[in-house]
């Protein structure tokens, strides 16, 4: 039997990261999860048979110390962590620059430093044939401010480091529409939002979590590589990617 391969899941003690470890996991891969919540996550990591180490991915010591407790090689790293953190903050009033900055940086450090952060920590210790999978967002294309605007920078530094990687592995971007099931939304949803965004997509439903983890696991295959430097779209239709 082949060696089994190291699995991290940033982000991985809830919704789609859960989804992508329970997967791996149920595999019979090695999974480590990640997040900043201790109880949330080792529960969660119990559960599935992974590995839990709780850190907060946008913060460069956090990170640095994490090192410690991580695996020694990554064959597989999937930067899932992050979320719209607008869903969670009172937005600024007009004029409130400082509250606009904010809310902006915020945004950037939950989705683009958590990603940029983890992955070159553990770079030193990327596998032959690394597969990096990074979460990215249909609000990369659709809009959505500061989120959009961060799931948009994440498609650019993945450019990057698909070049980086070059015959060495592969680097690539899972961008899903809507959701359900996760934490995402905090309470958020309402119905009438919901049909807006599910009349979008050509099979009028959201996505399930296990969904996108299929698609994860298929770019982390050795059948997958010559699939690099890519956004893979999951969205019912609702965006078309040309
Ligand atoms: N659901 C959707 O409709 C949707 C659509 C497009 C893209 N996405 C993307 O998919 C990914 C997963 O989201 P989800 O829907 O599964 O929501 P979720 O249930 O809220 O999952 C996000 C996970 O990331 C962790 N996390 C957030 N910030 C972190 C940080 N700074 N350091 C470490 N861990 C952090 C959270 O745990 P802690 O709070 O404990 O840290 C949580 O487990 C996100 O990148 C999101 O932007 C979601």
């Amino acid at each position: 039997m082949s060696e089994q391969r190291e699995i991290v899941v940033t982000g991985g003690g809830t919704g789609i990261g859960l989804a992508i470890a329970a997967r791996f996991a149920a595999a019979g891969e090695r999974v480590t999860v990640t997040g900043r919540r201790k109880d949330v996550l080792e529960a969660a990591a119990e559960r599935i048979g992974a590995r839990a180490v709780s850190f907060d991915a946008s913060d460069p010591a956090a990170v640095q110390a994490a090192l410690a407790d991580l695996p020694s090689r990554v064959d597989v790293l999937v930067n899932n962590a992050g979320g719209n953190t607008d869903r969670v903050r009172e937005a600024p009033a007009a004029g409130d620059l400082k509250g606009l900055a904010d809310a902006w940086q915020a945004n950037f450090e939950a989705n683009v430093l958590s990603a940029v952060l983890v992955t070159a920590a553990l770079k030193p210790r990327f596998a032959d044939n690394v597969r990096v999978v990074t979460l990215g967002s249909i609000a990369a294309k659709q809009g959505s401010g500061s989120y959009g605007a961060a799931k948009a920078a994440i498609e650019a530094w993945n450019t990057d480091l698909a070049r980086q990687l070059g015959a060495g592995g592969t680097a690539n971007v899972v961008a899903p529409g809507v959701v359900l099931d996760t934490e995402f939304f905090h309470g958020t949803v309402t119905e009438e939002w919901l049909d807006a965004r599910i009349s979008l997509a050509f099979n009028r439903r959201a996505g399930r979590p296990e969904e996108i983890a299929d698609t994860v696991r298929f770019l982390a295959a050795p059948e997958a590589a010559h699939l690099t430097g890519q956004v893979v779209h999951v969205n019912g239709g609702a965006y078309g990617a040309r």
